[in-house]
């Protein structure tokens, strides 16, 4: 399996995404500034990538602090952790990572700073660690959900570069790989995940697996007699509506039509019970020229008028199931996310 991220003598190592699938490229960083700098420019990007690769940013921000008190040691935390959060709003997966280090951080107040740097050093690495595990479970849960002969589609990039192991949908597959007959992938308009990241990493894994421009879901679903559609998620209400990549949406809406099952692969730390539905998640608002251009170039009227946001809103009314490392949560509403969320969180 693809090994996204690791920590390789004081740096984190990232596989440069935007490079992908031309150049397979390690890139280290050093400092917090090139931890955001990579989320920000989706060097590294996946809820679940985010979210270690900010834990080890908050690392790399102390790792060089001069604080000679706990008070002063911990206001540079605390900079340092709403200067990654503030890299990408969507994901709640960056400011979950981040919180629980802070948490750990409080909780240790009486050690010294030196020792409170390997406490935050050891948090990234198991928040790594964990997430291996999360896919894995996560994987198996879901596994069970697809058919034999299975015709699969998935949105965006939901596998292992987005995740520390084999991902959250795509995890799913790989769990169910001899079950699965074929996965088409939409490829993700502007940014290209499923086009440049998902069928890389499928065809790597020996999925038979075809790629469709975002508007030729419909006509395949109904063509190829698509059995399931599986994504992933970056944040997740308490109602169970779920955020995901910019088309997840439309891509349920036709699955709806189409009496396919909808279903999300994401882990636990991916829900936010604090936002009551899926309104008041924030959506991230990216610079006009990834829908101006494509690899570089302009395809259309010179500072064309665009809206970019990176990602959309599903209704938890059109989602079958929500597959989570702890358990199915089955046509999600609150109640249902409660019995499983709520105790795992
Ligand atoms: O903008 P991106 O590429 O970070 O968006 C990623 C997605 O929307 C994924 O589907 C989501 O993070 C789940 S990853 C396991």
């Amino acid at each position: 399996m693809i090994e996204t991220l690791r920590w390789r003598n004081g740096a984190l190592e990232r596989i440069d995404q935007r490079l992908l699938p031309g150049k397979f490229k390690y890139i280290k960083c050093k400092t917090a500034r090139d931890v955001w700098d990579a989320i920000k420019k989706l060097k590294v990007r996946g809820a679940p990538a985010i979210g270690v690769a900010g834990a080890y940013g908050l690392y790399l921000g102390i790792a060089k602090s001069k604080a000679v008190t706990y008070k002063g040691f911990y206001d540079e935390v605390k900079k340092c952790e709403k200067y990654l959060a503030a890299s990408r709003p969507t994901a709640i997966n960056l400011c979950w990572g981040l919180s629980k280090i802070v948490s750990l951080v409080e909780k240790n107040k009486k050690r010294s700073v030196d020792a409170l740097k390997k406490i935050i050093l050891g948090e990234a690495q198991t928040i790594l660690e964990e997430d291996k595990k999360i896919c894995r479970d996560m994987g198996k849960n879901g596994a069970g959900l697809i058919p034999k002969n299975a015709v699969l589609l998935t949105h965006c990039n939901a596998g292992a570069l987005a995740t520390a192991d084999f991902g959250t949908a795509l995890g799913v597959i790989y769990s169910a790989k001899k079950k699965v007959k074929k996965v088409f992938a939409d490829e993700t308009r502007p940014v290209l995940q499923g086009a440049r990241l998902t069928v890389w990493e499928l065809q790597k894994n020996g999925i038979n697996t075809v790629l469709i421009c975002d508007n030729m879901a419909a006509s395949v679903m109904r063509s190829e007699k698509v059995d399931a559609v599986i994504v992933g998620a970056d944040r997740i209400a308490a109602n169970g509506d779920t955020a995901n990549k910019i088309g997840t949406y439309g891509v349920a809406i036709l699955a709806a039509y189409h009496k396919i099952p909808f279903y999300v692969a994401a882990p636990v730390s991916t829900f936010d019970l604090s936002l009551k539905t899926g309104k008041s998640i924030p959506i991230e608002e990216r610079d006009g020229d990834e829908v101006r251009k494509i690899g570089g170039k302009c395809i259309t009227v010179k500072n064309m008028k665009v809206k970019n946001p990176a990602f959309d809103v599903t209704p938890a009314r059109l989602i079958t199931a929500i597959v989570t490392e702890k358990g199915i949560i089955y046509k999600p509403n609150s109640e249902r996310v409660k019995q499983i969320i709520e105790i795992n969180q």
